[in-house]
């Protein structure tokens, strides 16, 4: 077998496992599932989530992947010879190719406003002006196609480039550029006329809102938004060296994904309530606020230009990490060409995301329990199939793994102190699996029915 390529620095690890878990998660999806969910309530158990659930699966798929430098598949015939876990790696094609499709759509959306910001056709409008604008956008099936296959375009560009080059080079310089735009942009959110309400709605939780729906979906945000359940990281880490240190690593990514998906917040929440937008919006909420507030920023222009190149390019090195689950798959597992792995992965995601794309036009009709092909897509896969993943890495690395190898790779072959080992563990083995199997026992309402026994 070829030598497989390593990432050169430390940076470039953390970089690119940053570069995966930060992108439109973050941006788009957090604060509209916030919106949707309440606000507060689901922002506290989303990062409750990130702390027991998340950083803990993390580390297990770094164990995994770093142990055998292999791809999911291998390096679950390796650990445990024989052993049903490599379903995880079905998984991750299935989760990664589903999300590939819808996201390559909203990706395409980010593009389009990215040449509307160009050409400088999204300044001077009226919030009403921008709601249109957005419906007109996704109400249009060519225009929505169009802009999802460039963007595909753009992927499949950077992939063939190769692992070390295209990714790390694009991530090292980007990442902290769009953090500090970010940190702008808040400030000048939390200088709007509505900001306090919007604050209130972001971080003072009303717990008497939680309910089944709104749990899953924060524990699926988590895992969406940190890259996690779908052996995405696994692949990463089994670029790994030996000296890096898998739970501060684990730590610091979990951290700054959180940071920018609140960040995020910070940004829309005053804006929506000093534009008088709807929280509730759902996936269209950014579109419509975030053009309001660049254009009352002097020099709008250009803050919406910046804006809109970053967040392009942090949602490639999110879709470059979601492919890459499959070309390892396939170039490693099939003997296919990393070429040949690329084009199937990027036609699939043609395919899948046309449909995606439609579904907010003319397959608009086409709905399955209420949702439309885009929802369900997104519902699967980060609901449901990424916290299965988890469940099953962390059933794998907690009870099925030799204790031994954990404890390696932990401490680096005895050459690191982790101070937080034991609970570490103890969240991999119990906590994590017991909270995702309890999550979706109370969304399959299995608590209601065990409560009317007793009443
Ligand atoms: N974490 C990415 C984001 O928040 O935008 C989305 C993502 C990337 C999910 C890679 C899954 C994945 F494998």
């Amino acid at each position: 077998m070829s030598e497989r390529a390593q990432f050169a620095t430390k940076m470039g690890v953390i970089a690119a496992s940053v570069g995966s878990a930060v992108g439109l998660g973050n941006i788009w999806r957090f604060p509209y599932e916030a919106g949707m969910h309440g606000g507060g309530a689901f922002i506290s158990i989303y990062i409750l989530c990130v702390i027991l659930l998340g950083i803990p699966v993390i580390i297990a798929e770094f164990i995994i992947g770093r142990s055998t430098h292999k791809n999911a598949n291998s390096a679950i015939k390796t650990l445990a010879p024989g052993s049903k876990f490599r379903f995880l790696s079905y998984i991750g094609i299935i989760a990664s190719t589903m999300i590939l499709s819808f996201y390559s759509v909203v990706a395409g959306w980010i593009a389009e406003y990215l040449f509307l910001s160009i050409t400088g056709s999204l300044n001077g409008h009226t919030p009403q002006e921008y709601s249109e604008i957005f419906s007109s956008l996704v109400g249009n099936p060519w225009r929505s196609l169009i802009w999802t296959y460039l963007f595909l375009g753009a992927n499949f560009l950077i992939l063939r480039k190769g692992i070390q080059k295209g990714i790390e080079r694009i991530s090292n310089l980007l990442m902290p550029l769009l953090f500090i735009l970010l940190i702008v942009f808040s400030i000048n959110s939390l200088l709007l006329p509505k900001a306090t309400e919007g604050l209130k709605f972001m971080f003072m939780p009303d717990f008497s809102q939680v309910s089944p729906g709104m749990v899953v979906g924060a524990m699926g945000q988590a895992f969406f938004s940190l890259s996690l359940g779908l052996t995405c990281l696994l692949t990463y880490a089994s670029y790994f060296s030996n000296k890096t240190p898998l739970v501060r690593s684990a730590t610091i990514i979990a951290l700054l994904d959180t940071c920018v998906a609140v960040l995020a917040g910070v940004i829309i929440f005053p804006a929506v309530f000093s534009f008088g937008a709807e929280p509730t919006a759902g996936p269209k909420l950014v579109f419509e606020v975030l053009p309001n507030i660049f254009q009352q920023m002097p020099g709008g222009y250009f803050w919406s230009l910046a804006f809109f190149v970053l967040l392009f390019f942090a949602s490639v090195t999110s879709t470059i990490s979601m492919s890459e689950i499959f070309i390892t798959f396939f170039t490693e597992e099939h003997n296919m060409s990393r070429k040949k792995a690329t084009w199937l992965n990027t036609i699939i995601a043609i395919v899948f995301g046309s449909l995606c794309a439609l579904s907010f036009n003319v397959l608009g009709d086409i709905k399955l329990f209420d949702k439309n092909i885009f929802d369900l897509f997104d519902y699967v896969s980060s609901n449901i199939l990424l916290p299965a993943g988890g469940f099953l890495l962390a059933i794998f690395v907690g009870w099925i793994m030799d204790k031994k190898v954990v404890k390696e790779q932990l401490t680096n072959n005895g050459t690191l102190n982790v101070k937080l080992m034991k609970p570490i563990i103890f969240c991999i083995k119990y906590i994590a699996p017991a909270a995702i199997a309890l999550i979706f026992l109370y969304v399959i309402g299995l608590f209601k029915h065990i409560e009317a026994l007793f009443i």
